[in-house]
């Protein structure tokens, strides 16, 4: 996870507008990587978008269903009052959302090239200044190509495999 604490540290760094500064985080799960952004004191709102359904390869690996799933998400983020959960896909929530609303995107969901893609398009319209994601690593090619698709090449890798772009 050192990866994501170097990308808080640049986001932190580069929004330098004032606050409210807002993020949303597409695929949360257990919220490790919601506790990470949370506990650095950037955003005044996180929007974390998990329907807690479907196939989850890591349930089956730690034998887990989606109410531990859920639970654990509610215990690593119960002393942050400004995290909102919407319990559904990001499909069914984006709309909720003014175009340019966020500071950040942070994309975690499924890693399959269409799933990608879609969601980065989904939501590049509600972003105003960083877009980002999980993953960008030979492992998930899905995530590499759509990423290099939409935006020919992510501006920085971080060692988590998270990828980021600045938005003009
Ligand atoms: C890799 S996990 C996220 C891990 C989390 N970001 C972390 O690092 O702790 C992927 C999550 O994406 C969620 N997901 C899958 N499809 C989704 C969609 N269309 N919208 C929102 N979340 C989705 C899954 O339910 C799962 O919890």
């Amino acid at each position: 996870m050192k990866g994501l604490y170097d990308f808080c540290e640049y986001v932190s760094s580069e929004l330098t507008r004032t606050h409210p500064l807002k993020m949303c985080e597409i695929g949360s799960y257990m919220g490790e990587s919601t506790l990470i952004f949370a506990s650095q004191m950037i955003f005044d709102e996180i929007q974390c978008i998990d329907p807690f359904e479907g196939v989850e390869e890591f349930n089956e690996i730690s034998n887990r269903d989606w109410v531990d799933v859920e639970q654990e998400f509610k215990l690593n983020t119960r002393y942050f009052d400004h995290i909102v959960l919407h319990r559904d896909y990001c499909e069914n929530v984006a709309d909720k959302f003014e175009n340019n609303h966020f500071d950040l995107v942070y994309i975690d969901a499924n890693h399959s090239y269409e799933d990608v893609k879609k969601n980065i398009e989904l939501f590049l319209p509600k972003c105003k200044t960083i877009i980002s994601g999980h993953d960008y690593q030979q492992e998930w090619p899905g995530v590499v190509r759509a990423v290099n698709e939409v935006f020919g090449a992510p501006d920085r890798l971080f060692a988590d495999g998270t990828w980021m772009k600045k938005l003009p």
